[in-house]
């Protein structure tokens, strides 16, 4: 079973979950410092201030990667490094460390991918409204033209936002993510300025002479037997970003039935033709499938808006350890839908992975619930490309063990096991297995 030639095999992070040194040379607050802070929002009262201390580490850790076959490396930059308050000149020291971490991956041959935005907004747009104010649209544009001006002739590949989804809902609506804000009208106001700040950052990428530019979305497969809580959750989940990106428009139902939330009056003439400027690839990040019913009298799920009436249900299948379904088929059924709904974008797997409670005993984690949750989702991706779908890559979520968002150290992600204590690092046997499979560009048929 192999994959195309030139696959691109890596894994995955992002700054806040790795890098600690939160407050060294000239980095501002984020809201997710100020949100870990704020009791009981993460678990445990964990913060990234150490995390994998990987802003120290970036050394051993690219070496590490390198032992492991990786071929990709995807990261994300720490936009209150660059510009500590989000706006103004930019912090040299900051785009200092990026270009060491990307002139220590092309030492060893590992393709860097850059992610502008993982969810660590600077603190001060967030007081000026964050991303339901328009400005910060603007601003993250100017932040990704200072960015590209420092690593542009070093980086080819470039996402700007990783999963807006959950930025929006979980960050604005829901409020258990930051910057922690119950506001559905807020939710949907999120949506539309970081799509903007996606179309404006991908027009400012592009004038400096930027050739892949994407975007990354956390999307999933969403069944059930009755169609219209099916629309109304693939709505909320997949279409409401993938139809502005790649078709230039709000899917209509979904502004209808938001309309009990917002007038839409955010959106502005021109907005849409920003947001669709042609991309160069598509990431995905999957996770579980959804699986949706009708039922009378159930309250709204304050992570999707307007559910009253639909019950958010569970299969018998395996569970990882943050209780999602493992449906590695929901992986084909996504990328072909994909490839047919919105055809003509490469796509690349830019997250997929697992947490388990891991053991690591005699120096080794013999995790073959994580080796059977990868090659399952390896075969699944096969199937889509036999299908025709046009995946270029695959990056495992995530390299190593790191800050799970609002879960705290607890849930471990990583092909790499890592001690907080000492910050030892030891390659988990998924990580061994993982280097096979790079090797062989693909798997045992
Ligand atoms: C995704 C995030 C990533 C990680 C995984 C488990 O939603 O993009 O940072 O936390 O989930």
């Amino acid at each position: 079973m192999t994959f195309p030639a030139g696959f691109l095999w890596g894994t995955a992070t992002a700054s806040y979950q790795i890098e600690g040194a939160a407050r060294e040379d000239g980095r501002g607050p984020s809201i997710w410092d100020t949100f870990s802070r704020t009791p009981g929002k993460v678990v445990g009262g964990h913060t990234g201030d150490v995390a994998c201390d990987h802003y120290h580490r970036y050394r051993e850790d690219v070496a590490m990667m390198a032992e492991l076959g990786m071929r990709a490396y995807r990261f994300s930059i720490a936009w209150p490094r660059i510009q500590p308050d989000g706006s103004g000149p930019a912090n040299p020291r900051g785009l200092d460390f990026y270009e060491r971490l990307v002139d220590e991956l092309h030492g060893h041959g590992i393709t860097p991918i850059v992610t502008l935005y993982h969810w660590d907004l600077p603190q001060s747009l967030e007081d000026r409204g964050g991303w339901t104010s328009r400005e910060t649209a603007e601003r993250f544009a100017e932040y990704a033209a200072i960015v590209y001006g420092r690593l542009g002739d070093r980086v080819e590949t470039w996402t700007t936002l990783n999963e807006p989804w959950c930025s929006a809902f979980l960050g604005y609506g829901a409020g258990i993510h930051a910057p922690g804000r119950t506001d559905t009208g807020a939710a949907f106001a999120a949506v539309h300025h970081l799509l903007l700040g996606h179309g404006l950052a991908t027009a400012e990428l592009r004038a400096a002479g930027a050739r892949q530019v994407g975007i990354t979305l956390n999307l999933a497969p969403i069944s059930g037997s009755d169609p219209e809580a099916v629309a109304h959750i693939d709505g909320l989940q997949n279409r409401i970003f993938l139809d502005p990106v790649l078709r230039g428009e709000y899917p209509a139902d979904v502004v209808e039935r938001a309309r009990r939330f917002t007038d839409w009056s955010f959106v502005r003439d021109g907005d849409l033709d920003l947001i669709s400027a042609p991309v160069d690839l598509l990431g995905i990040n999957y996770y579980s499938p959804t699986t949706v019913e009708a039922r009378a009298g159930q309250p709204a799920n304050p992570v999707h808006p307007g559910s009253e009436g639909i019950a958010f249900v569970q299969g018998g299948e395996e569970k990882t350890a943050m209780g999602w379904s493992v449906v590695p088929s929901g992986l084909t059924e996504l990328l072909t839908r994909v490839a047919r709904d919105y055809p003509g974008t490469p796509l690349v797997i830019t997250e997929n992975g697992a947490a388990f409670d891991d053991v690591l005993a005699d120096g080794r984690v013999a995790d073959e619930r994580r080796i059977a949750f990868l090659d399952g989702h390896f075969r699944a991706a096969h199937a889509a490309i036999a299908a025709g779908a046009d995946l270029r890559g695959y990056l495992v979520w995530s390299l190593m063990d790191n800050f799970e968002w609002a879960e705290g150290y607890g849930k471990r992600f990583g092909l790499v096991h890592v001690d907080y204590a000492s910050q030892r690092r030891v390659p988990k046997d998924s990580a061994l297995w993982y280097r096979e499979v790079i090797r062989n560009n693909g798997l045992r048929a």
